[in-house]
């Protein structure tokens, strides 16, 4: 059983002049502010050399260029925003920190990692040696670790100064709107159960296009790839809601064991399933190697070793730089028999689709009769849900106040994070080929192979 945590004093981030607080929890912020919630001092990290007029100044910019303004909300936050400037590898900048924490009374701090993989050992140890981690909790992005064995050392280190339930693992995709609602539309309604199995479904297939490249983010993207950035976090984490068995009840261990149980049953991938490439023009980006041989598209073949999924491939493909920006998931339906309308052309089936962003849908695909002579059928669709909210802040929003109030729901648990891991492992160690692809197209086209044989790729309108 989980344990609810007693809520958060204060929010600490560190890399707080960097693109993630940028994008995401300045805008976050304001809106917490907005809805009267931001009641705590929110301490900013980094070693830019600023001050606190600085770091306000950086808010202001963050919230007018991701969501706008709003003068009332700001006024709070910027209240709120106190900065420490220093080295993370420093005792000092701890020990500021530390001083600060103390003056605002604040004894159980929430510290959010929104910087570089590669420094969360150094500050998870300084954040111990100074006293600052003691009844406080800890919140990390992803991706957790670079590997299976990265994130087991990790976890480790993590757990040298932080126990289990003051671990907030943070996937963003856990806490988007229409990625919970594809848990809610398959265990809360009885027409889907029945045919969410082998014996029906031919292929599922997972698309993550992103038309942008790698905007100002060259060097994490270089050290990253496609393949840690969003496939064993994000997509995975899709993979697992989709696929997973009825949880017991709706709490979160119950959701999670689930979660945990079906990536466990993901075979492993080798490179015979997989095709990489990078776009053209990717090795110009700043910060990125001229002979950088880093993912920034792959496509997946997986299979799920289980009594409900044997031999229903699961395609999944991430990229940037692709024709649009867009998220989208294709169960696609084994076609009826041709026994009583003998079509020729029939080329689109019934499937279930759900549109993750940026508008958000769910969508049945049918067929129906064409109107006039004759028994032949067009492909309709039946839309069942519609909601063009975009959500992107909402899930930052609703993932911090979740780890300021010790609600683990919506964190990735351990055990989910290294079964992904060890989905993805043979494939991100060793050679693999890597082919490039023209920006704005949907990347290279060896990776049709993957789908040769369930008539190619859906790739959304
Ligand atoms: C982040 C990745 O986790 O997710 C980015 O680091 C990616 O590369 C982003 O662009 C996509 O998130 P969203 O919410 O815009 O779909």
């Amino acid at each position: 059983m989980t344990q609810k945590a007693p809520p958060s004093d204060a929010l600490v981030f560190f890399g707080a002049t960097g693109d993630l607080a940028y994008k995401k929890i300045f805008p976050a912020l304001q809106s917490m502010a907005k809805r009267g919630q931001l009641t705590f001092p929110v301490i900013g990290v980094a070693k830019s050399g600023w001050n606190n007029d600085q770091l306000i100044e950086r808010a202001k910019a963050s919230v007018k260029a991701y969501g706008g303004l709003d003068e009332e909300a700001f006024k709070v936050l910027a209240s709120k925003l106190r900065y420490v400037d220093g080295d993370y590898n420093g005792l000092e900048t701890f020990t500021a920190l530390k001083a600060i924490l103390d003056k605002e009374n604040a004894t159980h701090p929430t510290h959010y990692l929104a910087i570089p993989p590669s420094l969360f050992p150094t500050v998870i140890q300084r954040l111990a040696e100074s006293g600052c981690a003691k009844n406080g909790r800890v919140v990390v992005e992803k991706p957790f670790g670079r590997d299976l064995e990265s994130a087991r050392a990790l976890n480790e280190v993590v757990h040298q100064a932080f126990d289990e339930s003051s671990i907030f693992r943070i996937d963003h995709y856990l806490g988007k709107e229409p990625v919970q609602n594809i848990l809610y539309f398959r265990f809360g309604n009885s027409f889907l159960e029945p045919i969410w199995n082998r014996n029906y479904i031919e292929n599922v297939q997972i698309t993550m296009a992103e038309s942008f490249g790698v905007s100002g983010r060259g060097k994490f993207y270089d050290e990253t790839g496609v393949i840690r950035d969003v496939i064993q976090n994000h997509l995975l984490q899709v993979v697992g809601f989709l696929a997973m068995e009825a949880p017991s009840s709706g709490s979160p261990d119950a959701i999670r064991d689930e979660q945990a149980k079906v990536l466990r049953t993901v075979r492993s991938l080798d490179t015979a399933h997989m095709v990489r490439g990078q776009f053209r023009g990717y090795r110009d980006e700043p910060g990125v190697a001229k002979d950088s041989y880093i993912g920034t598209y792959a496509a997946l073949k997986l299979y799920i070793d289980s009594w409900r999924w044997a031999g229903v491939p699961f395609f999944v493909r991430g990229g940037k730089a692709l024709q649009k920006t867009v998220t989208e998931v294709v169960v696609e339906l084994k076609t009826p028999p041709q026994v009583v309308f003998h079509e020729a052309a029939f080329s689109q089936g019934n499937y279930v689709r759900f549109r993750l962003g940026p508008e958000v849908e769910i969508a049945i695909g049918a067929r129906a009769k064409r109107p006039g002579d004759g028994m032949a059928g067009r492909p309709v669709e039946l839309k069942v849900v519609q909601d063009n909210k975009g959500d992107e802040m909402d899930a930052y929003e609703r993932l911090l106040g979740d780890a300021m109030d010790g609600d683990p729901t919506l964190f990735a648990r351990y055990d989910t994070v290294e079964a992904a891991w060890r989905i993805v492992d043979p494939v991100i160690h060793g050679s693999s080929d890597l082919w490039e692809y023209e920006p704005g197209s949907w990347g290279p086209h060896q990776a049709d192979r993957l789908v040769a044989d369930v008539g190619g790729w859906h790739s959304p309108e």
